[in-house]
């Protein structure tokens, strides 16, 4: 295990009739809030008038930014920070999912930064020092945003799509409750949880061998997505099947099963140059993308990983390691395809010519990937196969 300094300092309010909470937390904050909210799920659902309401009990300012797009843009960013600074906001307010709450992040450290909040991506996080206080109340389980110090946003003039990292961006609070997530697709739901599946692979699939904890831990997060995931997308109102989701998602990736452990995100990287590019579901990108990823990766120096995973995730045994290393592969292909997931690239209207750019734009510093490396050609090989 190796060395690590932890801290996850958002305050997690979990069940049903959690939201009773917010307006307590929000004094904790300050008085006047940005609301920043999506393309209107949560006016169908009436969740956004409970929290105007809510500002209303309790005498709150309050601005609204609605309109957030999945892969969220950095033009509505500039807005945000434009409007705090206008109405010199004390807090934001993010209800939503992903790209609802990595919007409000950057707003909140964009506030803070005198250039443009684009230059926080280019920069890197060094650039990333201050924040105003963020909260959340989730309504879809997927990219752990809710607890973690991630943002990530797309410049859609220059077809990037980058990430921040910062603890300072951990939400100060998030407001989860399963039952927000009943109105959330099919289609999106399956995408959630292949994001969730995803976040736990790429920590996984690790060169730090001495992880004991992490792995097992892992294990049952993957296996809960397994057991899960078909429920939530047949009965969208099982409690349990939306609350074991929901939490997976944030448990995934707030650090627990990262820490004392090199974690490798190739897959990530592929898909944010390909989202970026295309606008598709991000975890969508990743469901074609992770089995082909796995075949790439998988060699006699990396076989042991695979086996640990077929064995203890899809209960999978054999004496021939490779057949069942490919065996695991295949499962997980298998069960991506069973929540409706596309596997292949040209049915998510990618052009084959632009594989070759898209490898390029994942590639920024030389090499991806902490597993095993992968320089630009391997990774257009992926691609390729992936078509
Ligand atoms: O905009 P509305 O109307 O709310 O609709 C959204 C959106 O169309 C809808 N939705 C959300 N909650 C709903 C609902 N529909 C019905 N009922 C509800 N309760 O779902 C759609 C997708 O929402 P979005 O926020 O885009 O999804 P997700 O949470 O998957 O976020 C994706 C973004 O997060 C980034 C991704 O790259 C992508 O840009 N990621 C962020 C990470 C992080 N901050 O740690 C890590 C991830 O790996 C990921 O890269
Ligand atoms: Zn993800």
């Amino acid at each position: 295990m190796l060395n690590f300094n932890y801290l996850v300092s958002t305050r997690v309010f979990f069940g049903r009739e959690s939201l009773q909470n917010l307006g307590n937390e929000i004094k904790e904050c300050g008085e006047r809030v940005l609301f920043v909210s999506g393309q209107g799920s949560i006016k169908k659902t009436g969740l956004y008038d409970e929290i105007i309401d809510i500002f209303h009990q309790n005498g709150f300012s309050y601005d609204e930014l609605s309109g957030v797009q999945p892969n969220p843009r950095i033009s509505l960013v500039r807005k945000g920070v434009d409007l705090c600074r206008k109405e010199k906001i004390d807090c934001i307010l993010a209800v939503g999912g992903g790209s609802v709450i990595d919007t409000a992040k950057t707003i909140a450290t964009g506030f803070y930064h005198e250039g443009d909040p684009w230059e926080l991506f280019v920069l890197g996080d060094a650039s990333v020092k201050k924040a105003l206080p963020v909260g959340t109340v989730l309504t879809f389980a997927g990219t752990g945003s809710e607890m973690n110090g991630n943002a990530v946003i797309s410049n859609e003039e220059t077809r990037e799509k980058l990430a921040i990292h910062k603890d300072i961006l951990r939400p100060r609070f998030s407001i989860l409750d399963p039952t927000y997530t009943f109105s959330v697709s099919k289609h999106q739901t399956a995408a959630g949880t292949v994001d969730i599946f995803s976040h736990v692979l790429e920590q996984y699939f690790s060169p730090t061998r001495e992880a004991f904890i992490q792995d097992r831990l892992s294990e049952g997060l993957l296996r809960t997505c397994i057991q899960y995931g078909p429920v939530a997308l047949t009965a969208p109102s099982d409690y349990e099947a939306r609350a074991q989701l929901m939490w997976a998602s944030s448990i995934a990736l707030n650090g627990l099963l990262g820490y004392g452990r090199v974690s490798d995100w190739a897959t990530h990287g592929i898909e944010h140059a390909l989202s970026a590019m295309y606008d598709v579901t991000h975890g969508v990108g990743l469901a074609i993308l992770t089995p082909f990823w796995m075949e790439h990766v998988l060699g006699d120096e990396t076989v042991g990983k695979f086996l640990e995973y077929a064995k203890y995730v899809w209960g999978i045994k054999g004496n021939n390691h490779q057949t069942v290393a490919k065996r695991g592969i295949e499962r997980t292909r298998e069960f991506f395809t069973s929540l409706g997931m596309p596997q292949r690239l040209r049915d998510v209207g990618v052009d084959q010519n632009a594989l070759m750019t898209m490898a390029q734009k994942a590639v920024v510093h030389g090499t991806l990937g902490k597993f095993k490396k992968l320089g630009v050609q391997d990774v257009f090989t992926i691609l390729e196969n992936a078509y």
